[in-house]
């Protein structure tokens, strides 16, 4: 029995900011912003918003779209890096807001934790979602999956301009509409790094950007050869002579910092893929040089990096390859729709890749491309680190979903809000009770601990009609 996405929703805060205004207050080109890293709006949480009301956003948007009843649900999952408490699970919060509205103990017959490792978790709770039903564990009953998270980072840091915040909820089940996950195929790489991590305590994360890029690409690819010897051994991909195992991927989708780590991450995995099949020749011509190397080839990820002139070199081959016609051939047709979204929201650690899949499907649909039976790789990645290659294929149904996928619309009304103000949010002084928005149909924050000792961190919301 196929499982896997039946349908999913998402959630964004309505306030933003806009690349240029941001570009101007740091004394940034805008083209690196708009280019260099792909961004265009960062969206940002009002004073009245947390990710577990952005969480419990989604989740509700996806149950009453579904018409689902709290009795059709037997799991709640929230993987988030984002969380409002050391012990108290972000999914409980979510339960809460949910039987406000669906009634007390509604969801009482559920199950569901917190899940953590950076913005790689929620493909953990989706993989781990799927093996329950497959193992006949349900009882019937659907899971949702949500990601959600609020990716902030110092003023005045490298990593500022690429902030967002947003959630995700997605549908898991039996003969899903959207898309049925490969069996067999699932690869995951796990290593004790500091590339980005946020020691407890710490609002923002304590980053190490160029290091974390490498990381990044290098963990992805470790799992896609894992994934391309399961898909291999399995039978679902049937590698012929000179042939990489892209050939047989119809789409990408990988976990999204920003826009342009989607792109240089395609780049890097085509690389490795292609460099041993006869297309290279055409592509070295194309290019006019040869692929650097560097001076230690099987050195580590520190002695590459200290390498500079290799890294330069390197850096400089990469961005012409991704010039050539064989490259952009692929970008164009299996990876671009899933950058979209990416570009006007910005950073949602777990709910980035999620996001990227939201687009892709919307976009590729726009194209008018019939998506039944195609075929979608993931490369998840979370610092810290670990990352996870699988596939699904797009089931018979899909259109009925995807064709009212509507970003804007999804979004709704978006205000642009300006430095100063964005400045003050960031600092936290702005109280949930001196929002920005009206809220109107949604979750939101109403107090945070009780007059008493025995309410200490208390977090209450309610739903705004
Ligand atoms: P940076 O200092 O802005 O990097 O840091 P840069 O100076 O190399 O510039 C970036 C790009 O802008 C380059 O393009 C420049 O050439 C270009 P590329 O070489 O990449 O093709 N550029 C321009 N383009 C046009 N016009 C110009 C111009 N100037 C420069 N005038 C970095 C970038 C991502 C490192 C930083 O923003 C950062 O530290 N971000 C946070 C960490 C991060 O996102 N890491 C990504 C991998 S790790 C990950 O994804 C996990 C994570 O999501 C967390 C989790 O798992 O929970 C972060």
């Amino acid at each position: 029995m196929p499982v896997g996405i039946d349908d999913m929703a998402i959630y964004v805060p309505k306030l933003y900011i806009d690349y240029k205004d941001f570009a101007e207050a740091r004394g940034i080109d805008p083209q690196k912003l708009e280019y260099g890293i792909g961004i265009k709006k960062m969206a940002l949480a009002d004073a009245n918003q947390d990710p577990a009301s952005m969480a419990a956003n989604a989740c509700m948007r996806l149950m009453k779209n579904n018409d689902l009843n709290p009795q059709d649900i037997g799991r709640i999952y929230v993987a988030t890096e984002s969380g409002l408490d050391e012990s108290k699970a972000m999914n409980s919060f979510v339960i809460g807001m949910l039987e406000q509205v669906y009634g007390e103990s509604t969801l009482e017959h559920a199950g569901g934790i917190e899940c953590k490792f950076a913005c790689v978790s929620g493909s953990y709770a989706l993989y781990d979602n799927t093996n329950w039903i497959r193992a006949g564990e349900s009882n019937d009953k659907a899971a949702i999956v949500i990601v959600s998270d609020i990716a902030k980072y110092d003023i005045g840091s490298a990593g500022e301009y690429t902030q967002g915040a947003g959630a995700v909820a997605l549908l898991i089940k039996e003969n899903p509409r959207l898309l049925s996950f490969d069996e067999k195929v699932t690869s995951t790489i796990i290593k004790n790094e500091y590339d980005f991590y946020r020691p407890i305590g710490k609002e923002t994360p304590l980053v190490n950007g160029l290091y974390s890029n490498l990381l990044y690409l290098i963990q992805v690819r470790k799992a896609l050869e894992t994934y391309k010897e399961k898909a291999i051994k399995s039978g679902i991909i049937k590698l012929g002579n000179d042939e990489s195992i892209i050939d047989h991927i119809d789409y990408i989708s990988v976990h999204l910092p920003y826009r342009r780590m989607g792109e240089k991450a395609l780049a890097y995995l085509l690389r490795h893929e292609w460099r041993h099949l006869s297309r290279w020749e055409d592509i070295i011509s194309e290019i006019g040089t040869d692929e650097p190397l560097p001076k230690d080839p099987r050195g580590t990820i520190e002695s590459i990096l200290a390498d500079t002139d290799f890294m330069k070199a390197d850096e400089k081959f990469r961005r012409e390859f991704m010039k050539t016609k064989h490259y952009k051939e692929i970008f164009d047709s299996k990876m671009s729709s899933s950058l979209q979204a990416s570009a006007v929201i910005g950073n949602l650690y777990t709910a980035s890749m999620y996001m990227g899949l939201r687009s892709l499907l919307e976009f590729e649909f726009l194209k008018g491309v019939d998506l039944f039976n195609k075929r979608i790789g993931f490369g998840s990645y979370g610092s810290g680190c670990s990352a996870m290659v699988f596939s699904g294929v797009i089931q018979e149904n899909y259109k009925d979903l995807v064709k009212r996928m509507n970003l804007e619309k999804d979004i709704g009304q978006r205000t642009k809000i300006s430095i100063k103000d964005y400045e003050i949010l960031h600092k936290n002084t702005r109280k949930y009770d001196e929002a920005f928005l009206n809220a109107e149909d949604e979750f939101i924050l109403i107090n945070i601990g009780g007059t008493t000792a025995d309410r200490a961190g208390f977090r209450e919301y309610c739903y705004a009609s």
